[in-house]
């Protein structure tokens, strides 16, 4: 069991970070209890805030020798608990490591520290005509630290890849308390393990990362966004894989059945879009790049694709602002569900082509249930978001049942060559179904890689494993 925190542990905090960084009021543990993570509540006993790699070092050593959790935080918008400290302890939050060091427009690199907010470095590097991708939802509140530690993603990844896709070289902070680098500022890299892609992912269960090497791409001057609705919501999902195989690959390909725009118009002021009854389901598609007449080429191609999937009449958003208002409305999807009822949000992910039968499943599942279920996402990545909606069904069903239910649904994902989470992590809420993705060997191998980094089991405990 863990050591619970005094006096001297706050003292020694307090000598290493100073003073006002150190936080054990009610109203700061309180603050720090709770990610985006369903209604989940869990308080630390003291948040620290570091701002060099050195304190964070000095924090764990002092943590590591008293045996004390440590749970390291970025903005706190995860969506598998990761930054929960379920078991109290240290909250390490990273906000203070808030600087882009460098663009380093010779090599279109970047080196920021995490607890730069996502989109804040997107705008830093569009200033300079250069490219960061990934864009999960939160973006504008979340920091590069968490999307690193979450492997985050969001609707660009379908043509650009995800947050590792991105990371060249992280420095960390050992729970023994050595910094290292993880890599190479280099592309290519066949030296060693790939301790770097291993860190991505891995929660804040192996250590802390504090500077981050981003490689970034020319930005892309152009877009067209278009909003595609569907009498079939099945129709809908099979299209996606067929848009792939006629030779185009949109910026952005999401899924919205019609609940999930049905609440995000609700939630979010000022749009109007007047939606036929009988439309079950849309996309949102995004072409991008820098000559319009390609880029039309690739629309044409794609209506003629949706059409074969008996989609309704296209609407092509004409200015920036309609561009802004259709992502705002996508992007606003799981706030809504949060705002209407207590969910639970799976992460799906399978094979493309696949889609039609996660989806249809889902619902199948949920009929056997009783649950309802609002379902969207990155169908390009053959990332379906599954919220399952509480409501009024009474808490005794939704302990015992929906975790049966969830893993069903985890089942299927894994007879279609998929698994639990595409982009949302494992965290919390999902270790109970880690058995469903791996064999119990690889589960082990994963276990002792963390015992390796963390042989005292101080770093985020609680999260990934059973
Ligand atoms: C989204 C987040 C929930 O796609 O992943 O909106
Ligand atoms: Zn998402």
């Amino acid at each position: 069991m863990f050591t619970k925190i005094n006096q001297s542990h706050i003292s020694s905090f307090q000598n290493i970070v100073g003073k006002e960084f150190v936080l054990f009021d009610k109203d700061s543990l309180d603050k720090y209890s709770s990610d985006e993570t369903e209604d989940l509540k869990f308080l630390p006993e003291v948040v620290v805030k570091p701002n060099t790699p050195e304190q964070v070092s000095e924090v764990l050593k002092v943590c590591n020798k008293e045996n004390i959790p440590v749970t390291p935080r970025g903005a706190g918008t995860g969506l598998s608990g990761g930054a929960l400290p379920v078991f109290g302890g240290v909250i390490l939050s990273m906000e203070r490591f808030n600087h882009i060091l460098e663009i380093d427009e010779r090599n279109l690199q970047a080196t920021v520290e995490p607890g730069v907010i996502t989109q804040v470095f997107q705008e830093a590097v569009i200033e300079k005509g250069l490219f960061y991708p990934p864009d999960p939802s939160s973006k504008g509140s979340c920091f590069l630290g968490g999307n690193l530690a979450e492997s985050a993603g969001g609707p660009r990844a379908v043509k650009y890849g995800v947050t590792k896709e991105y990371v060249l070289n992280l420095e960390m902070v050992l729970p023994t308390g050595e910094i290292i680098w993880t890599g190479a500022n280099v592309l290519k890299n066949s030296t060693g393990y790939n301790l770097t892609q291993l860190i991505v992912g891995s929660e804040g269960t192996l250590g802390v990362i504090t500077k981050i090497v981003f490689k970034l791409l020319p930005y892309p001057k152009k877009n067209v966004v278009m909003l595609v609705p569907f009498f079939s919501a099945e129709k809908a999902c099979e299209a996606v894989s067929a848009v792939f195989r006629a030779g185009v690959v949109p910026s952005a390909m999401e899924f919205m059945e019609r609940d999930a725009i049905d609440w995000a118009l609700k939630f979010v002021s000022g749009i109007t879009i007047s939606i036929k009854k009988e439309i079950q389901a849309h996309l949102l598609v995004e072409v991008d790049g820098n000559d319009i007449d390609v880029m039309m080429k690739d629309v044409e191609r794609l209506t003629e694709v949706f059409e074969k999937f008996e989609s309704d009449e296209i609407l092509f958003a004409d200015t920036e602002e309609q561009k802004q208002n259709l992502w705002r409305l996508r992007r606003n999807v799981a706030e809504a569900v949060k705002s209407h009822s207590v969910y639970k949000e799976e992460d799906t992910v399978v094979p493309r082509a696949e889609l039609p039968k996660l989806l249809a499943g889902v619902k199948k599942i949920g009929k056997k249930y009783g649950f309802q279920s609002i379902c969207y996402g990155h169908a390009g990545d053959g990332n379906l978001h599954v919220n399952i909606i509480k409501q009024e069904m009474p808490d005794e069903k939704w302990n015992t049942e929906i975790p049966k239910a969830i893993r069903e649904i985890f089942t299927l994902c894994k007879e279609l060559k998929g698994t639990i989470s595409g982009e949302h992590g494992i965290g919390w809420v999902q270790k109970n179904y880690m058995d469903i993705a791996f064999h119990p060997k690889a589960i082990e191998l994963q276990k002792e890689i963390k015992k390796l980094f963390d042989p005292n089991g101080i770093m985020n405990p609680g999260k990934m494993f059973v």
